[in-house]
């Protein structure tokens, strides 16, 4: 059976912190790496749409010296005549080493990894997971602040379908001293599942709040998301919650000098892009890590040392 990556617990916390030793030994020496990957396929399978998890995926693999081959869309593969994901993957696991794979159905990757015959990568999950994001995120948070324990962060926007907040709450719950502020509106609080299996089974202590203005002094790190409009059973709903929080200059005059913003993008309306001057916006710093940590990643499952 290959080595799938379907949650980010699929990593223990030590094989987190080698694959970041891994991101920083790329950053630092991306020649050494460049011909690390040769005659090595990667498959990016996305049935639903990325910029940055698809992208960086294949520039990643590209710049380890394999190559690519995959689709962007379901309609351009045989999906569009009915074909199961099982038999897509199954096909395409025929032809290369490693696939990664975004679908809109929550669990898909999951069930897709039990026809192949290569690691399966959950690049996205519905309102589910998306543990290569939380890999980018924790490289991110521990550039910024040199470690992953021992601080209070914020995460203010879609906590019900945002994918990445889930992730990133089950992956940082493992460390040490961490507070968690949930910060949303009533309509799209964490999930309780998420907040069962990685805040309360755990013991660790967490605030709800629908109000960032009153808890902005306090954090750290803020992890604004967008509200997923893909997500919404009807519009109204979607138009009435999507300027919840809108993050501006003026509201980061009480947040601590060395607070580290983090969104995983794609950005609708909740970061001003005056935000984006100030040196406490980590976000494009974050789509950069991204491509490293899944450099790190590849390298790893298909058991490359270099
Ligand atoms: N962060 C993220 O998953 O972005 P994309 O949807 O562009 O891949």
């Amino acid at each position: 059976m290959p080595r799938n990556i379907i949650d980010v617990t699929d990593l223990t916390v030590e094989e987190i912190g080698e694959l970041i030793d891994t991101a920083e030994d790329i950053i630092a020496n991306p020649a050494k790496y460049q011909d690390a990957c040769a005659h090595k396929q990667l498959a990016t399978l996305f049935f639903e749409p990325s910029t940055r998890t698809r992208l960086s995926f294949e520039s990643a693999m590209l710049a380890l010296g394999g190559s690519v081959l995959g689709f962007s869309e379901a309609a351009s593969s045989s999906t569009a005549k009915g074909e199961t994901v099982g038999d897509t993957v199954h096909t395409v696991s025929c032809y290369a080493d490693v696939i990664a794979m975004r679908h809109p159905k929550e669990g898909a990757p999951y069930a897709a990894a039990q026809f192949s015959e290569v690691p399966i990568i959950n690049a996205g999950d519905g309102g589910h997971n998306h543990p290569t994001q939380t890999l980018t995120d924790l490289l991110t948070i521990h550039r910024e602040k040199g470690r992953l324990d021992g601080f209070t962060i914020g995460f203010c926007g879609d906590l019900k379908f945002g994918r990445t907040v889930h992730s990133l709450v089950n992956a940082l719950s493992r460390y040490e001293n961490i507070k968690f502020v949930l910060i949303s509106p009533a309509e799209l609080k964490l999930p309780r599942y998420v907040k069962e299996e990685a805040l309360k089974k755990r013991g660790i202590p967490y605030r709800q709040t629908d109000s960032l203005d009153a808890v902005i002094p306090d954090l750290d790190i803020l992890y604004m998301t967008r509200v997923q409009k893909e997500r919404f059973f009807n519009e109204e709903d979607y138009l009435r919650l999507k300027d919840s929080y809108i993050l501006t200059p003026e509201k980061l005059e009480n947040a601590k000098q060395d607070l580290s913003i983090l969104h995983p993008l794609p950005r609708v309306n909740e970061i001003s892009v005056a935000v984006d001057k100030d040196p406490r916006a980590a976000y494009w710093k974050q789509v950069k890590n991204g491509k490293f940590i899944r450099m790190a990643l590849i390298l790893k499952l298909l058991d490359i040392r270099v």
